[in-house]
């Protein structure tokens, strides 16, 4: 049994004459220690994913399971299970609070005994900012709040969405170190949301690329970095540092994308590949592998 079992996770939104799926049929399993990563262009179902392990988006078919236990819905306990830090630290702390609450808040819902002071000290913050509220921090204390307010319980699994995208550069580094340095404290396991392949690389050992909803590729992080299977993985490569926006793809992933509503058979991403062939488009591809690293492709590279 692992840590994070996803299985066959699909979620529908009803939007403008149809529906999309922004997760369809995604397979994830997180190890205890281990930090995985999710990188894709916006749009391709990272968040979804995150806010269905969280117990905050009903699937529509599929199954998550934490330590063994099906998520079925947001409960209380959840904190002591899976830290959650999102991408804007303003948007996600209360401004009316003192840091030192919003500390406290999770060991005094979950009614356990804990040291603020010494959670401060786990984020690399002065016992003085205890008294501060957030808009007196940096946005990187900020963030650092909402890493001790997630580690709070020592959750198992920690998810960390876009943690640094609101950041400078010099403070990314910073939250990447400490983020990295909990993770092997604590032993917990960290999902790695993130566009930004340079601080993937950094702290992930293993990546996921999600792609309209599916995951295209999955392996080691050196094997997916310097041997991509999928030329969707290719491409992402080729356009870093900046993901930003979609349409940031090199020209051989100029095409268009296909309107998530409405996809038919094939691979999704045959519109943009330059390796497409007429099969692709027939049927979905199947999964294929490579020293334990997995690609949906019918012409992978090499
Ligand atoms: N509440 C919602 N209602 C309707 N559609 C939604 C909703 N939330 C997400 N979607 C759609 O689901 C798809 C996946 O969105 P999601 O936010 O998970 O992507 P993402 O990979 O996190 O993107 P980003 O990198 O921009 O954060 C998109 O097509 C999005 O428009
Ligand atoms: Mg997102």
């Amino acid at each position: 049994m692992s840590l994070l079992e996803v299985a066959g996770a699909q979620v529908k939104f009803n939007v403008g004459g149809g529906h999309v799926k922004a997760l369809d049929g995604v397979d994830l399993r997180l190890e205890t220690g281990e930090t995985v990563a999710v990188v894709g262009e916006s749009g391709c179902g990272k968040t979804t994913l995150a806010r269905s392990i969280l117990g905050l988006q009903a699937l529509s078919a599929g199954s998550i399971s934490i330590s063994g236990q099906r998520v079925t819905g947001v409960t209380r306990g959840q904190a002591g299970t899976v830290g959650m830090v999102w991408q804007d630290p303003f948007a996600s702390l209360d401004p009316r609070w003192k840091v030192k609450d919003v500390l406290a808040e999770p060991l005094r819902l979950a009614r356990r005994d804990g040291d603020v002071t010494s959670l401060l000290a786990d984020v690399g913050l002065d016992e003085n900012m205890g008294d501060r509220y957030p808009h007196q921090l940096s946005g990187g204390q900020r963030q650092r709040v909402a890493i001790g307010r997630a580690l709070a319980l020592r959750p198992p699994l920690v998810i960390c969405d876009e943690p640094t995208a609101a950041l400078d550069l010099s403070m990314q580094a910073q939250i990447l170190n400490l983020l990295r340095d909990i993770q092997r404290e604590l032993g917990c396991a960290l999902l790695y949301i993130s566009h930004d392949l340079t601080t993937v690389r950094f702290v992930a050992d293993r990546v996921l690329v999600m792609y309209l909803g599916r995951v295209v590729e999955e392996g080691l992080t050196e094997q997916v970095f310097t041997k991509p299977m999928h030329p969707y993985t290719a491409a992402l490569m080729a356009s870093a540092p900046s993901l930003e926006k979609l349409g940031d793809l090199p020209d051989a992933a100029k095409g268009e994308i296909p309107d998530p509503r409405s996809l038919g058979s094939g691979c999704r991403f045959a519109s943009r590949c330059d390796r497409a062939q007429d099969d692709c488009l027939k049927s979905d591809p199947s999964v294929i592998e490579r020293e334990g690293q997995r690609a949906a492709c019918i012409h992978p590279i090499q």
